[in-house]
């Protein structure tokens, strides 16, 4: 029986992808090919992703598998070796952070967050890519999605639980108008209850047809997504629905330590 705080296991084993990908057509943040890393050591080799408008997507891979280099290429922290980036169809890859930030690729960031500020500074740190008059629009927007976050609108960060302190990474992130909210590893640092608790409140930001990316090692974010990638030594090793991960006989061994079904 796993427990929603399952941390995933993981063997050294090779499969092959799964599933085709979607049509390129369909696709809000697209990846083809996409090498990177730092210097003149790569990290990343070949990999191709696709987030469709409105899809719920995991990145799925051991330590040191690349995810938080692959989304530091789509932030624009790291330079393409080789490859591109599209965000609704338009390339992306040589822009700066900030207006990849302003053309809808939010990203949630822990170390985005500072906690001598207030909950509200935060949020509004999170807006600067918005024009001044919207800026209190979408920050009521992002109180009525977490009623805890206006509760504590005026306490410094640093005073919150750690999964208020989640909320606030990705109310800020929010803050920017993202289509495609990219987060590496937001059950780090929380306790199986906590996970349980920002699962539940990013289900809610789902289902206001937001699009996520959620680079995670916790297999409870499996409930987020419509479908997975597995990263390992850098490549793209399956691609597929849950269901098909779940049917993967070798996924599951490499990654639940499950036997048969
Ligand atoms: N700033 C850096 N400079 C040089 N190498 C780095 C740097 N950051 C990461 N690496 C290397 O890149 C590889 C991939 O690291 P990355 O942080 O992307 O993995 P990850 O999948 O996010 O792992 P984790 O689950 O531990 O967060 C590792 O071999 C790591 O040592
Ligand atoms: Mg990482």
């Amino acid at each position: 029986m796993r427990t929603l705080s399952t941390t995933l296991r993981w063997c050294r084993c090779f499969w092959v992808a799964s599933e085709p990908s979607p049509t390129a057509t369909d696709d809000l943040l697209s990846l083809e090919g996409v090498g990177a890393g730092y210097g003149t050591m790569q990290v990343l080799w070949d990999v191709s992703l696709h987030v469709a408008d409105g899809e719920g997507v995991l990145l799925l891979g051991a330590n040191g598998a690349g995810k938080t280099t692959l989304l530091k290429a789509i932030s624009g922290l790291l330079p393409l070796k080789s490859g591109s980036i599209q965000l609704g169809g338009a390339r992306i890859d040589r822009l700066r952070t900030d207006q990849r930030v302003k053309l809808g690729a939010g990203v949630m960031t822990e170390q985005g967050v500072f906690p001598t500020l207030s909950v509200e500074d935060n949020l509004l740190l999170g807006a600067y890519t918005l024009p001044r008059a919207a800026v209190a629009g979408v920050m009521k927007d992002v109180y009525q999605l977490f009623p805890e976050l206006h509760e504590r609108r005026h306490d410094a960060v640093g005073s919150l639980s750690g999964g208020q302190r989640k909320l606030v990474a990705v109310g800020k992130a929010l803050m920017c108008r993202p289509q495609v909210l990219v987060m590496d590893e937001p059950s780090a640092g929380l306790s199986p209850r906590y996970v349980k608790e920002v699962v539940a409140q990013l289900a809610e930001v789902r289902q206001r047809g937001l699009s996520l990316l959620i680079a995670e090692q916790n297999i409870a974010f499996l409930e987020l997504a419509d479908r997975v990638y597995v990263l390992e030594g850098g490549r793209v090793r399956f691609e597929g629905t849950v269901s098909a991960l779940e049917g993967n006989q070798e996924v599951r061994e490499a990654f639940f330590g499950l036997g048969g079904p």
